[in-house]
């Protein structure tokens, strides 16, 4: 029997079930849905929601399948479902991640067995005094706003940006490290809720969404609240991972760097999801995590993010003339629906299909490093499931799932099977915006996949 991070006493029957995969591939098998929603209210997982995160229960039922113990590799660790699970299974993990804030969640969250509990409450209590003292006094705040942030609308209003360098001001005073970044992970998980931006899914004003603007929050409690959930957390987590000492390694650099840092064939499972062809930028939709902590000073940390990500983005690459795929073997097919991608709408210019394909072709040549990538860090025999969801393109289907299938086949990988995991994905950035694609056809869905690699 595996542990489970489920605790039994808040979740009801209700909530551990989920949807069965619909298996629309050559296997008949059931799995359960890859959606990061279920990890919001799980111990630890819950602490740091994040876009296009996949599901514990996936992650667990991949180790059921394909682990015998050996190290697990996440290339773009996100918040770290993969790398947490790893370490309560017992294994040892390694997790790329190129988002300092995202890193920074992954270090947090996979520490938990490093955090000294009652240190922790007591820190709790000395900042609920200070808080209320210091709120209910005429105290200037030594903190002051991160010299870089710059927004074109007030990010917090006067009342709740006294209330947040209070808040900075006793996370600078605590001398415990790892108590200090739970503090900080607290602070940042929670500090849209209380700005006037929203998730649209993108960030944006919330005025601009239709909401009212905050002038006024119970922030401190906010953050008393969620602290307390953490330590809970902490308290429940450590009953059930026992003597295990599995470590955690987060490498805050691209995968692409792979080979500084990984031994070649050292994997035994790769269980991953890189970022969709759908131009959702986690480095922007981040900017004020990363700016208040001290993990971002300028634009020019962006731009290298920017560069360094999957695939980059459609804006770093629609008016670069013409971008082919680079591959080193030929995919008639991908190459063909690029084609056709790059001929649609040309009177749209920058936002017609030549730079849509512009960008998927870019995607796809990083795909094939990812590809290359995986082969090298597995050992023979290793697994990697790689979720990633379709995509539609000025109105064109996009089955990603299947070209880095091919990819990965081209590689020398073999393909053991493509199947979906949730029939209608939402919240694309892309679909949504009508001034850059034309209306999906009727019976295109956006949808999610895994896709089954081994090593020879
Ligand atoms: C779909 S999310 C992964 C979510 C993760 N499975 C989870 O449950 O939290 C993709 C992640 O890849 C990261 N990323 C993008 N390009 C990267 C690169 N070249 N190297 C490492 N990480 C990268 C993004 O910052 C993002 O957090």
């Amino acid at each position: 029997m595996q542990a489970s991070l489920s605790p039994h006493n808040t979740m009801s029957d209700q909530q551990l079930s989920f949807p069965i995969m619909e298996d629309l591939s050559r296997t008949n098998k059931k799995s359960h849905t890859t959606s990061f929603a279920t990890n919001k209210v799980l111990p630890i997982h819950r602490w740091v929601p994040w876009i296009a995160g996949f599901s514990s229960h996936f992650v667990k039922e991949a180790f059921d399948k394909y682990s015998h113990g050996g190290i697990v590799l996440d290339p773009f660790a996100g918040v770290g479902t993969t790398l947490l699970d790893s370490i309560v299974e017992g294994c040892d993990s390694i997790g790329f991640e190129i988002n300092p804030y995202a890193a920074l969640a992954c270090r947090v969250k996979t520490a938990f067995n490093q955090i000294d509990r009652n240190q922790f409450a007591i820190e709790i209590l000395n900042f609920e005094t200070f808080y209320h003292q210091k709120t209910g006094s005429d105290y200037m705040p030594i903190s002051t706003m991160p010299p870089g942030f710059k927004t074109r609308h007030t990010f917090y209003s006067r009342v709740i940006l006294r209330k947040v360098l209070i808040i900075q001001d006793f996370m600078a005073s605590i001398r415990n490290e790892i108590i200090r970044d739970v503090f900080r992970l607290a602070f940042a998980s929670n500090m849209i809720t209380f700005s006037n931006y929203s998730y649209e899914p993108s960030l944006s004003t919330r005025i601009s969404a239709g909401k009212n603007e905050i002038d006024d929050f119970p922030v401190g409690q906010l953050i008393i609240g969620k602290l307390r959930e953490m330590l809970e957390d902490i308290k429940w987590v450590k009953t059930i991972y026992s003597d295990k000492n599995a470590q955690a390694t987060v490498i805050n650099d691209t995968f692409f760097k792979y080979q500084n840092y990984l031994s070649p064939e050292s994997i035994e499972l790769i269980v991953t999801s890189p970022p969709y062809l759908n131009n959702y930028h986690y480095n922007r939709n981040t900017r004020p995590h990363l700016y208040w902590l001290n993990l971002a000073h300028s634009p020019k940390d962006f731009k290298k993010w920017e560069q360094e990500n999957l695939g980059k983005y459609w804006q770093t690459v629609r008016e670069k003339g013409t971008i082919n795929l680079d591959l080193e073997f030929s995919l008639p097919n991908l190459e063909e629906k690029l084609a056709m991608l790059r001929a649609l709408n040309p009177e749209k210019g920058i936002y017609g299909g030549n730079g849509w394909a512009n960008y998927a072709a870019t995607y796809f040549n990083d795909c094939y490093k990812l590809a290359k990538g995986v082969k090298f860090a597995l050992k023979k025999g290793g697994i990697a499931l790689v979720v990633i969801g379709n995509s539609i393109l000025q109105g064109m289907m996009v089955e990603t799932d299947h070209y880095f299938g091919q990819i990965a086949e081209s590689v020398g990988l073999d393909l053991i099977d493509i199947q979906i995991s949730r029939k209608e994905r939402v919240g694309n950035s892309i679909i949504k915006s009508d001034v850059r694609v034309e209306k999906a056809k009727k019976s295109d869905k956006l949808y999610e996949a895994v896709v089954t690699l081994r090593k020879a």
